[in-house]
């Protein structure tokens, strides 16, 4: 009897706390209402689910409790029963698997005006690339990474000469328009999630990961990685600001290229050079540079 009622205050808690909860998810601003839907669908089948069986528990206890001379019935098989909750069973869990198949069927099906957008993730934080005028990124490869080559591009792929590097962890998004990020690990798995855009994946190293959004709303956002990735992995955050053309143009004209990178590269070896070489003609103690004392 007891039982009966703790089990029957369960049920009524759950619901109350469901209706009245703190904890839900932040207001949508990309295309992927599809993901609420299917989780909002399979909160109602656990739920009911959930709910069915407690009720059925209570009845239990209450229709069975214990009485003077009373004798269990024993039963070993009842094929009505049994071909109701197969088919019962089947519906739910069909009913729980099947649209997220359709789901993901479009979350991997990217739209032909998609924007390409590469993600880098590294221990620990986030750096991007994005294509330039020809709206093609070039051939990448972790193994060619070094400080020159900071996202291992193929430097004999003219689709990479204009690419734009995005040295930050912020990155702008054109408002209404369809992302496609393709995501990169140098090092360990990690994921890039932002909760707003509902989309996320691993960034798996040695491989390519893709999907798309397309933000709706304007605004700033956190990006969290969502895969254990090391002692900072808590710290791994970075920040996706979606706005209009002319705000999002600014910021593009803003980021440097990868020719614009090799050449200041370049500029530096040959200026540090320099340094080395008149370094070495003063401590020379028969320079000229060294009587005029010159530096
Ligand atoms: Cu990167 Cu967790």
């Amino acid at each position: 009897m007891f039982t009966g009622l703790v089990f029957l205050a369960v049920i009524i808690g759950s619901i109350i706390f469901h209706v009245w909860t703190p904890w839900w998810w932040t207001d949508i601003a990309s295309n992927w209402s599809a993901m609420d839907d299917t989780i909002i669908l399979s909160f109602w089948i656990g739920g009911g689910v959930f709910i069915l069986v407690c009720l059925f528990m209570v009845y239990c206890i209450f229709r069975y409790q214990y009485k003077e001379g009373r004798r269990s019935e024993y039963k070993p098989e009842d094929k009505k029963l049994e071909k109701g909750l197969t088919w019962l069973t089947t519906i739910g869990v069909v009913a729980l698997l099947a649209p997220g198949l359709v789901v993901w069927n479009n979350y991997i099906r990217v739209p032909d005006n998609a924007i390409q957008v590469e993600v880098m993730a590294w221990q620990w934080g986030w750096k991007y690339r994005l294509p330039g005028q020809d709206g093609k990124l070039g051939e990448s490869n972790n193994r060619i990474i070094s400080d020159d080559n900071p996202y291992g591009l193929n430097i004999d792929d003219p689709n990479g000469k204009d690419d734009v590097f995005v040295e930050s962890n912020e990155l702008h998004l054109l408002k209404d328009r369809p992302v496609k990020i393709l995501l990169r690990s140098i090092d360990v798995l990690h994921n890039f999630y932002v909760p707003q855009f509902r989309s996320k994946m691993d960034a798996v190293p040695g491989t390519i990961t893709y999907y798309w959004f397309e933000p709706n709303k304007n605004g700033e956002y956190e990006v969290l990685c969502a895969e254990y990735c090391g002692v900072a992995h808590y710290a791994m955050r970075g920040k996706v600001v979606v706005e209009d053309e002319v705000s999002y143009n600014k910021w593009l004209s803003e980021q440097e290229t990868f020719s614009s990178f090799t050449a200041k590269n370049r500029n530096n070896k040959l200026n540090k050079k320099k340094l080395v070489k008149i370094n070495n003609l003063s401590n020379n103690k028969n320079s000229i540079l060294k009587e005029q004392d010159v530096r």
